[in-house]
């Protein structure tokens, strides 16, 4: 017997009965985002692991441990994207956009792949959808982005995600506060796990972000990074904060929160759900500036800010509501005898071209499991033919909701289903 294969773990299959889910949120993305004035990019789901070293960076766990990384037939080392801001930087450098213009405002959406441990909401191939703007260095630019999150979770009637807001600081005032926090690890050392020796050399500030307990509660008492800010860093983040109260977006600084990868400068922020249904992924998205990436990766001297929201993460919240996503049919065509079955192959062809959704068993079957499969497709409307309306050309409408029989032509029962669909609607709108 031949051994039945699965997806590979931690990699999901979306079919109907969720997927409406997930093309009301990335619909809902594209429409909000383009009122933002951000274009649309896709690029390759693999790019040089070169990329993500140089940017998301070594000491990371993302790269370091979870990258699927694998060598081509041509030996060159590549890698799926873990995530979509190198990528884009690299697109934005390839394509020498600063060239054309000078603020650039681009979002994605697309799988993301990291080998993580699995639990809901943490999978090995995930959905973000992300944005991000090069070229403006204001603190508005930073609102902008947490304007556009904020302004996509309530449209998606979310609520109870809580915006963390840091400031990491720049390449000015880090370095002494890497220092203190360098010395304060030290005097932790015998807490700390092996990987975390290895960080307090390496990249300190992945001290905070280790998954260990241990190291979180050591880092939990760490030095304060707000309190190293220079000046234009803390000006930065005062008016980050001046602007988010004027569009009245609430926050909380959290000056423990450093992110998981190495290009943040100055502003970073990060939405975390309040919901049981996520458990301790509640993280729906995240994100900040990195003013130094585009330079690094060879490109132009260029600053820029986005971030990223976990789809997977915002279906599940999404799945514990009660609204209903996705479009049921108009109509069900159902036949009374066999002799009816190609008129009414026919007729549903013609309503399809005419614009209804119209479902239809070409299987034929019994009138009754026909109706059963009606009930069950969420039609509006049936319609029930049979020798009788194939000859007169009249037949009648059955309104699902009430049962009740709206009699029609069968050559205007698009124009019917169309307007007893928009009395239904009316109706049901001034019940509410
Ligand atoms: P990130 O925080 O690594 O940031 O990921 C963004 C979001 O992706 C997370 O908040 C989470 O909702 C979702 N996510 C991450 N890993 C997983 C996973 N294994 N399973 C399910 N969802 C996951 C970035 O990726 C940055 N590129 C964001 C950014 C854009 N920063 C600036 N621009």
């Amino acid at each position: 017997m031949s051994q039945t294969l699965a997806a590979v773990k931690g990699m999901n299959d979306l079919l109907p009965g969720e997927i409406e889910i997930w093309q009301h949120v990335e619909g809902l993305a594209r429409e909000l985002f383009g009122r933002f004035g951000y274009g649309e990019i896709r690029t390759p789901m693999v790019e040089d692991t070169a990329l993500f070293v140089r940017s998301v960076g070594e000491e990371t766990d993302i790269v370091g441990k979870e990258m699927y990384t694998f060598d081509d037939k041509g030996g060159r080392s590549l890698s799926l994207r873990p995530e979509g801001t190198a990528p884009a930087a690299r697109a934005y450098i390839e394509h020498s956009i600063l060239n054309q213009e000078p603020l650039t405002r681009w979002f994605y959406t697309g799988p993301m792949f990291r080998y993580e441990r699995m639990k809901t909401g943490r999978y090995r191939q995930f959905y973000q959808v992300g944005a991000e703007a090069y070229g403006s260095k204001e603190p508005a630019q930073d609102v902008e982005v947490m304007d556009m999150v904020a302004q996509f979770l309530q449209a998606l009637g979310l609520q109870d995600i809580a915006l963390n807001l840091n400031s990491l600081g720049d390449e000015a005032c880090r370095p002494a506060y890497h220092a203190k926090l360098v010395e304060y690890l030290k005097a932790h050392i015998e807490e700390l796990c092996g990987d975390c020796h290895r960080r307090m050399e390496t990249n300190p500030l992945r001290v905070l972000d280790c998954k260990n307990p241990k190291c979180q509660e050591v880092a939990g008492k760490g030095p304060n990074v707000l309190e190293f800010l220079c000046e234009p860093c803390k000006a930065h983040f005062d008016d980050v904060q001046r602007k988010l109260t004027a569009l009245e977006i609430k926050y909380v600084v959290n000056p423990r929160m450093v992110r998981g990868l190495d290009y943040y400068t100055r502003t970073v922020f990060e939405f975390i759900a309040s919901h049981p249904a996520l458990g301790t992924a509640s993280t729906v998205g995240g994100g900040g500036r990195y003013d130094k990436l585009v330079k690094s990766l060879g490109g132009p001297d260029v600053p820029a800010v986005g971030f990223a929201c976990g789809l997977d993460r915002l279906v599940l919240l999404l799945k514990e509501g009660t609204r209903k996503f996705g479009a049921s049919p108009d109509l069900f065509i159902a036949v009374a005898d066999p002799g009816s079955q190609d008129t009414a192959f026919t007729l549903a062809s013609k309503l399809r071209r005419e614009g209804l959704r119209v479902d239809f068993d070409t299987r034929g079957g019994s009138l009754k499991s026909q109706m059963k499969r009606s009930d069950k497709s969420g039609a509006r409307f049936t319609l029930v033919l049979g020798e009788q309306e194939r000859t007169s050309g009249e037949a009648k409408l059955k309104r699902m909701a009430d049962g009740s029989l709206i009699p029609v032509s069968l050559s205007g029962l698009a124009a019917a289903v169309r307007e007893h669909s928009a009395t239904e609607v009316a109706q049901r709108g001034n019940a509410t």
